[in-house]
């Protein structure tokens, strides 16, 4: 009798823990599919927060103060649907904050009143007074266990941010059910060292889209632009962190063509950032690949590699880079220093990549097959940057053991300007 009646109270007790999950308050931290930090525009006074849930209802509020002070000031911001899904993206930007500063912030109605809930971000320095770090990878999610290894690695590296370059979720446009495990992988590692969460700076890849190239924007790549604030609102865009360090993010024809626009635009982007001490650039489709080729031919000889090389690549080469990251093959790579498409280890550009954070991996072509390689490898990584003050930096290959196999080391910020 009373193993019935312990049953019947184990019924119960799920049941209602059931109800009770199913009307949890609106915008509490169990509704989220996720909570990540992103920037508009400039890193050092800025922070864009944003959270996802399925409830149209809820705050829009975030409270926010410099950590170890008592007042809390609120923003708010807005809501919109990710479509053609119910899912609701929530977003903030905070901006006039201070330089190299932590901050505590929360999402709610009211300020917070307990430490539950209460995160942390820190503002970018406005001069590299200090090691600035930060890790690169692409083609993130062929599986959640495999995603979640590499992001312990990102966690434990403790960077300043996170510069992604495409195939995020494998979503293909419509699977927008896999960023229920996307986002929170994303923030599962990040709970300490530099201010708990890192902001990300995306670029689009093949996965983003319907097709995976000549998407329209936005229906063929709802949930790129549905989920993520861009900065100049394209899927092209730079980011200057004070004087010392710009990103160049490029569309490599998945909603935006190649040539044209994107092309004009970046040689004034270039031209304008001539007296940043680093420039990073990077895209998805790799122009120096290492495992898609047609028969006979070497993976940089695609119809795409060339029109990237041609448009892109020869601007590079005229302003100077600090290195170019490349994505989608799913291997480990990185060049030789290459100019006018040729070996040049005084003055060349270095390709770095091929997208292997949580996928699945290729066999990548071998250094001696072709003449563009000095390292290419079958293993997931991800590339630990870090830049010092005195214009010098390095770069890490970590796997997802936190080996790290593969190590570059740079003595001047880019390359010297120079007209092919
Ligand atoms: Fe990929
Ligand atoms: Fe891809």
């Amino acid at each position: 009798m009373k193993s019935i009646q312990s049953m019947i109270q184990k019924s119960l007790a799920f049941l209602v823990t059931w109800l009770f999950a199913m009307v949890l308050p609106v915008g509490a931290q169990t509704d989220f599919i996720g909570l990540y930090l992103t920037w508009q525009r400039d890193p050092t006074t800025t922070m864009t927060v944003n959270w996802v849930n399925l409830y149209e209802e809820g705050t829009v509020t975030v409270w926010h103060r410099v950590q170890g002070t008592e007042k809390w000031f609120s923003k708010s911001g807005k809501r919109h649907q990710a479509r053609p899904s119910v899912f609701q993206v929530r977003r903030v930007e905070l901006t006039g904050l201070k330089p190299e500063t932590t901050y505590e912030f929360a999402l709610g109605d009211e300020a917070p009143s307990e430490p539950k809930g209460i995160y942390k971000f820190r503002t970018m320095p406005a001069e590299l007074k200090r090691p600035v770090r930060f890790v690169n990878g692409g083609d993130m999610m062929h599986s959640r266990e495999l995603m979640d290894a590499m992001n312990r690695q990102a966690a434990k590296l403790d960077p300043d941010f996170a510069y992604l370059g495409g195939d995020l979720a494998y979503e293909n446009g419509s699977n927008v059910s896999r960023y229920c495990d996307w986002f929170p992988s994303w923030h599962s590692g990040r709970r300490g060292g530099r201010g708990g969460w890192n902001p990300f700076v995306t670029g689009i890849g093949n996965h983003e889209v319907k097709g995976h190239y000549g998407g329209r924007i936005p229906d063929d790549a709802p949930y790129f632009y549905g989920f993520f604030a861009l900065p100049e609102g394209r899927s092209y865009y730079s980011l200057d962190f004070g004087r010392y360090l710009s990103l160049v993010v490029l569309d490599s024809g998945h909603t935006q063509p190649i040539s044209g626009k994107q092309t004009q635009w970046l040689a004034s982007t270039l031209a304008a950032r001539a007296q940043q001490q680093f420039l990073f650039a990077g895209y998805h489709w790799p122009v120096y690949g290492t495992a898609k080729a047609q028969p006979g031919l070497l993976p940089c000889d695609s119809p795409r590699s060339q029109e990237m090389r041609t448009n892109w690549v020869s601007q590079f080469e005229r302003h100077g880079v600090s290195v170019i990251f490349e994505h989608d093959h799913h291997t480990y790579k990185r060049t030789h220093r290459l100019r006018n498409h040729q070996r040049d280890d005084e003055n060349g550009l270095l390709f770095l990549g091929d997208g292997a954070w949580g996928v699945n991996t290729r066999d990548p072509v071998s250094p001696d097959k072709a003449w563009y390689l000095a390292k290419s490898e079958a293993r997931r990584h991800l590339f630990s940057v870090t830049l010092h003050p005195e214009g010098r930096f390095y770069v890490e290959a970590v796997d997802a053991n936190g080996t790290v196999f593969d190590r570059v080391e740079a003595l001047s910020p880019r390359t010297k300007p120079m007209a092919n």
